[in-house]
């Protein structure tokens, strides 16, 4: 029988875990040097946290099932109506804004393909009872210092205001779940389904022709004047467009004028109110979309009071894959940095002394655990990328000494017993040993 894991999942590996490892610590480093505070949720949630907002609709999206006690329960497919979940249990009387940010796996039945899988992982925050665009200026300046961190060179980050749309089509008396379908094709970018929906809806042929111009609409600042001339008979869509401009004015004193205004940006979760946001990279293919995020009113949705709330999400696993394309290198710890090697069996109780010695000093080691002869122990000593090996011999202890060979040089030298562990300390830390 051959045992195959799931569609859509993945198993990583040591090089593959020690890159992502170090993508996502540099990652919580800049999110918590904007005082984000990390959360952990359930795996698993009552599929109702997700059906509210979206429908049953998006059940065919969903990993459900129901469990022993006949409770219809849900894997997480995202992280922030979870998020909304544990501000309306725990944290609605705590001091706003509230800054939280998590990472973990995501599950979404989907069709796999390159850089879509069905458990991927989510690193992103949420930021609870802020203002807009004050909030959002941050956020997008938080994301972008993320891929700035990780030297990601050729990333882009678009802006856009649903209400644009929004303010359009509620004038001409679209239902809010009409919008909702209209922006889900928006999302999917297949202009010929729009043109028919929006026929089928009946909309206002004006009304239709600025849709399906502003869709199409990109630019830098000076796109908030072109927009402005479009839509002059449609007040909340002016009213959006002004929140736009706000932003990108806040944006340049957060430091970011690197955006492209975007209005064809339509999110494919529909509990976005305001300003959203999506990083893409070339390169990646369909799935170029590595970031997504916004103002959102979930938190109402699940019956509490209206509080502001904007926060984002990067797909960690086309993050990786972005930072593979462009060849920027993570740097790689190897296992461990020294091999503690008994010369023969009646040392062995000595090297495992040795090796305790040099862990309690924080000093990454393996020490011969399969009774192998030192030509053997030192060629996967080698191979383990260990700097240093200790070689452990009889006659060397007898005398308060071990025997340290530098696998780079080449070069042995006795040391005494007693410094080993200083001694490597100093040789592990010398800049030209990094
Ligand atoms: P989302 O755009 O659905 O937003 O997902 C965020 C990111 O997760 C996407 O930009 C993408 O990079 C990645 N992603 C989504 N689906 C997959 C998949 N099947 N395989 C690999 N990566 C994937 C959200 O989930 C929102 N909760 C973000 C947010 C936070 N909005 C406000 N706060």
């Amino acid at each position: 029988m051959e045992l195959q894991k799931p569609r859509g999942t993945r198993d990583f590996l040591f090089e593959e875990m020690k890159e992502r490892k170090f993508v996502e610590n540099t990652m919580r480093k800049v999110f918590e040097t904007y005082g984000y505070q990390e959360i952990k949720t359930p795996i698993f949630e009552d599929l109702s946290l997700f059906t509210l907002k979206s429908g049953e609709g998006i059940i065919e999206e969903i990993y459900h099932f129901q469990d022993k006690g006949g409770r219809d329960l849900a894997l997480r497919p995202e992280l922030t109506a979870p998020v909304a979940r544990i501000y309306l249990n725990q944290l609605q009387k705590a001091p706003k804004p509230i800054k939280m940010y998590y990472f973990g796996s995501c599950f979404r039945y989907e069709r796999p393909q390159a850089g879509r899988f069905r458990q991927f992982w989510q690193l992103g925050c949420e930021l609870i009872g802020g203002k807009s665009p004050d909030c959002e200026a941050e956020i997008i300046a938080l994301a972008a210092q993320c891929l700035e961190e990780l030297k990601l060179d050729d990333y882009q980050i678009h802006l856009g205001n649903l209400g644009i749309l929004r303010g359009i089509l509620s004038q001409d008396g679209v239902s809010a779940d009409q919008q909702d379908q209209i922006m889900a094709i928006v999302d999917k970018g297949d202009v010929e389904e729009l043109e028919k929906l929006l026929e089928d809806l009946k909309l206002d042929k004006k009304s239709k022709e600025i849709l399906l111009e502003l869709i199409g609409m990109q630019g830098h600042r000076e796109t908030i004047n072109d927009v402005k001339k479009i839509i002059t008979g449609y007040p909340d869509a002016l009213k959006s467009l002004k929140e736009l401009e706000e932003l990108l004015i806040m944006l340049e004193a957060f430091g970011f004028t690197n955006y492209i205004v975007n209005l064809g940006i339509a999110r494919g979760l529909d509990y976005y109110t305001g300003t959203v946001f999506e990083i893409y990279v070339e390169g990646l293919g369909a799935q170029k979309q590595i970031s997504g995020g916004g103002t959102y009113n979930l938190i109402e949705v699940f019956g509490g009071e209206k509080v502001e709330s904007t926060g984002f999400a990067f797909g960690f696993d086309r993050v990786m894959e972005s930072l593979k394309i462009q060849n920027t290198n993570t740097p790689i710890k190897s296992r461990v940095e020294v091999f503690v090697a008994p010369i023969s069996s009646e040392t062995k109780l000595n090297a495992f002394k040795i090796a305790q010695n040099l862990r309690k000093n924080g000093i990454a080691t393996d020490v011969e655990l399969v009774g192998r002869k030192l030509k053997k122990i030192l060629s996967f000593a080698d191979n383990s990328g260990a700097r240093f090996v200790v070689l452990v011999g009889a006659r060397d202890l007898e005398n308060g000494e071990v025997t340290l060979k530098d696998m780079e040089s080449g070069k042995q030298e006795q040391i005494p017993l007693e410094t080993v562990a200083e001694i490597l300390l100093n040789r592990i830390n010398e800049p030209n040993n990094v």
